[in-house]
């Protein structure tokens, strides 16, 4: 056995463990301590603020070491709940995993420790993996189990992981939400019995309930205080996050692809590879645990992390289907005049037997619709090369319509078990092609493949999804294999999505789910951002973005200004606070430009032109939450710091007016404290003076600790301040 090992320290520890190895995990401010000797159980004994060689000693003789399983399996032991359950071939269920080996591999950026866990009886085996980021506080952990039986083995359960805690006071925090009100804050007591977090949807998961929470272990989630656990699964299928409380100060928390209709029957030689969930740890609250998930997303889990993203226009809002040439050559015209990068065909362009002039057809037929477009696309790309704009469009490959081509050629690639009717989406014709068939495979990617060689120079898709995995059966899959389907389905997503980004590493793309239904790290590595919302309105943006911030980098979320009445709430908002809320995110827009009034116009274009400035900031910096949106204040502020602390961006929004409601004062945070900061307010309008604190200079401790009282009376208002260090 490779062990790294400290014999000495070892030796001085306390006698009934004298056997046992320790093994410390460690990230820059964090550590995980596990222990057990060949051919005992792998316990975790502590997961929390990083431990020198010479804690271990103190975590043992404390009290505090936790002593549960790293990976609990059915049969034996005292486990009420488990990571693991299979059928072997013979009928038995239970299983008694026994440490057999262990390994560290040392990498440029991490560190990886794989134990290797053995039934005591029967050849099976859970290769157990922990991936320690040395420069980010993130342990990634998965296990990939296999056996040796000449028969299959049925897993019943298949966690990713298992991490025990203690605390007497723990609280969830997760997001909940439905379509247009995506992303939503929940928090709760955990209180003995089970907490558990489950989605069944397949596809648009997000939509509901996300994979994502932190776990507070000292009282209700603060910004800046207290011990917090942060837990991302990066599965965009179906998967089941479990907080199991045994008793009032023991919990287990288990997450990895729910097991529900879902038994997989592993072959001899194959190895079942569970998704990653990614944990952090901090002292000072959930808010350092967003910033250390928006750090690791942006340098591992999004593809281009570390690129700008351009601020565009969609024509969903603008336009809907009603795509033509003329349309969206002032589209791109219009763009190109306030300073966008960017202009993105949505829905509606393609479709030749069957039209796409509703959402019941074409789904399939990836030709342009030669009477909307006579000249193809070509001329588009053209239009928007001669603009100095790149060009991007719409597809929704996994999806088909019944009224299409593609349908009448292969009626048997969708969805649906032989010989029943589809639970029928959109459109009352629309349904999911079957990916876990590789000639549906084939086809999905040379929808992209094919659009990027007839335009090379597309530089964006935006990939929608507007259905979830019902009419449960496959056609491709064997009798034996049908509760394979929510697993072979994404599986056969990510081959293609491998050989699209393998093929095309800079297109730029979107994942969209009927908007926000796949803000998930598991498909995150594939594509640039996600679309945050069909909801644009400004008002419940905020609250969105917000509770979306809690895991996902503001680069990453679509924030589009769209006109006024808001198309989906019918809310009036002035064009300075829709422009004020997607600026804290990735900045575009969503309407028809040429329906702007001309204060509106200059106004947005002075504003695409502020938000290149602050972009660095945003897209990379630090984020601070400052006054939560749910805090019931009637505002709402954030900011944005860089690395070095010598610039950042706050804003502030006023949700409500009550008349003689007291508004805060806006203390920020993330400054250095001994800096002093030049204050420029952004995005004035016309007309309008900027606010007393502009140009004033403030040292980053006042600003901390004392704050500014910034006008907000009036509903709607907003401001955006940049703070500049001039020593
Ligand atoms: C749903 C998406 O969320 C919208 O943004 C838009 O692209 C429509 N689909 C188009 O059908």
């Amino acid at each position: 056995m490779n062990k790294i090992r400290n014999i000495l320290t070892l030796i001085t520890w306390i006698p009934c463990c004298a056997f046992a190895d320790s093994y410390l995990i460690s990230t820059p401010n964090t550590s995980l301590l596990l222990e057990g000797d060949k051919g005992t159980d792998l316990n975790i004994l502590y997961y929390g603020s990083k431990l020198a060689d010479s804690d271990m000693e103190q975590v043992k003789n404390s009290g505090l070491a936790i002593y549960s399983q790293a990976y609990p399996a059915f049969g034996f032991g005292y486990n009420p709940e488990t990571a693991l359950s299979v059928l072997h071939p013979n009928g038995e269920l239970a299983l008694q995993l026994v440490l057999e080996d262990y390994q560290r591999e040392n990498r440029e950026d991490y560190e990886l420790i794989t134990f290797t866990l053995k039934d005591k009886k029967y050849p099976l085996q859970v290769k157990l993996n922990y991936k320690a980021y040395q420069k980010n506080d993130v342990i990634e952990i998965w296990s990939e189990i296999s056996h040796g039986w000449k028969k299959p083995v049925t897993l019943k359960q298949m966690a990713s992981a298992h991490l025990p805690f203690m605390s007497g006071d723990a609280w969830l925090s997760h997001l909940y939400g439905d379509w247009g009100n995506e992303g939503i804050v929940q928090e709760e007591l955990l209180t003995t019995g089970m907490k558990v977090i489950k989605n069944r949807d397949g596809v648009r998961n997000a939509h509901v309930c996300h994979s994502e929470v932190m776990i507070s272990l000292d009282g209700k989630a603060r910004e800046n205080s207290g011990r917090v656990i942060g837990a991302v699964l990066c599965w965009p299928g179906n998967y089941q996050l479990r907080v199991d409380c045994v008793s009032p100060y023991n919990y287990a928390f288990f997450a990895g692809i729910d097991n529900e209709n879902a038994d997989y029957t592993l072959k001899p030689q194959e190895v079942f590879v569970t998704p990653e969930l990614a944990v952090t740890y901090s002292t000072q609250g959930i808010g350092e645990v967003s910033r250390t998930f928006h750090r690791w997303g942006r340098t591992t889990h999004l593809a281009n992390g570390d690129k700008p993203r351009d601020i565009l226009l969609n024509s969903w809002e603008g336009v809907y289907l009603k795509v033509n040439e003329e349309k969206m050559f002032g589209m791109i015209q219009d763009i190109a005049a306030l300073g966008g990068e960017l202009f993105v065909m949505d829905d509606g362009w393609f479709g030749n037997k069957y039209k796409r002039n509703d959402d019941n057809a074409a789904l399939g037929d990836w030709t342009v619709d030669r009477e909307k477009l006579p000249n193809g696309i070509a001329p588009l790309l053209e239009e928007a090369k001669k603009n100095k704009i790149k060009f991007g469009i719409w597809i929704e490959p996994e999806c088909v319509n019944t009224t299409s081509e593609l349908f009448e050629k292969h009626p048997d690639w969708i969805i649906c078990p032989e010989g029943r009717t589809p639970d029928y989406g959109r459109g009352g014709t629309q349904l999911l092609l079957d990916l876990s068939n590789p000639e549906v495979q084939e086809f999905v990617f040379g929808v992209v493949d094919n659009l990027k060689t007839n335009y090379p120079e597309l530089a964006y898709i935006k990939w929608d999804i507007n259905m979830s995995l019902s009419s449960f059966g496959s056609s491709y899959l064997s009798d034996k294999e049908q509760s394979h389907l929510y697993i072979a389905y994404h599986r056969g997503l990510r081959n293609v999505l491998e050989r699209i980004r393998n093929k095309y590493p800079n297109l730029v793309m979107q994942a969209c789910a009927s908007g926000g239904g796949r803000a998930n790290y598991g498909i995150l590595p594939y594509f640039d951002e996600y679309w945050t919302s069909d909801n644009t309105d400004a008002l419940q943006r905020i609250y969105m973005q917000w509770g979306n911030s809690y895991f996902f980098p503001a680069m990453a979320m679509g924030s589009h200004v769209s006109a006024s009445p808001n198309h989906q709430t019918g809310r009036n908002i002035p064009v300075k606070f829709r422009f004020d809320v997607a600026m804290a995110a990735r900045l575009g827009m969503e309407m028809q430009p040429k329906d702007m009034n001309e204060t509106d116009r200059n106004f947005s274009r002075k504003a695409i032109e502020t938000y290149k400035k602050i972009r660095p900031l945003v897209q990379f910096g630090d984020l601070y939450r400052l006054i939560s949106p749910y805090s019931d204040k009637g505002v709402s502020s954030l900011m944005y710091c860089s690395a070095d602390k010598n610039e950042a961006v706050f804003f502030a929004y006023k949700l409500r007016h009550f008349v003689a409601q007291p508004i805060p004062e806006f203390r920020m945070d993330g400054l250095n404290p001994d800096a002093s900061y030049r204050i420029t307010e952004l995005n004035v309008p016309e007309n309008s003076k900027p606010i007393s604190v502009d140009r004033q200079v403030f040292s980053g401790k006042f600003l901390m600790e004392q704050g500014l009282r910034i006008p907000v009376q009036k509903e709607y208002t907003s401001r955006i301040l940049k703070l500049d260090r001039i020593n």
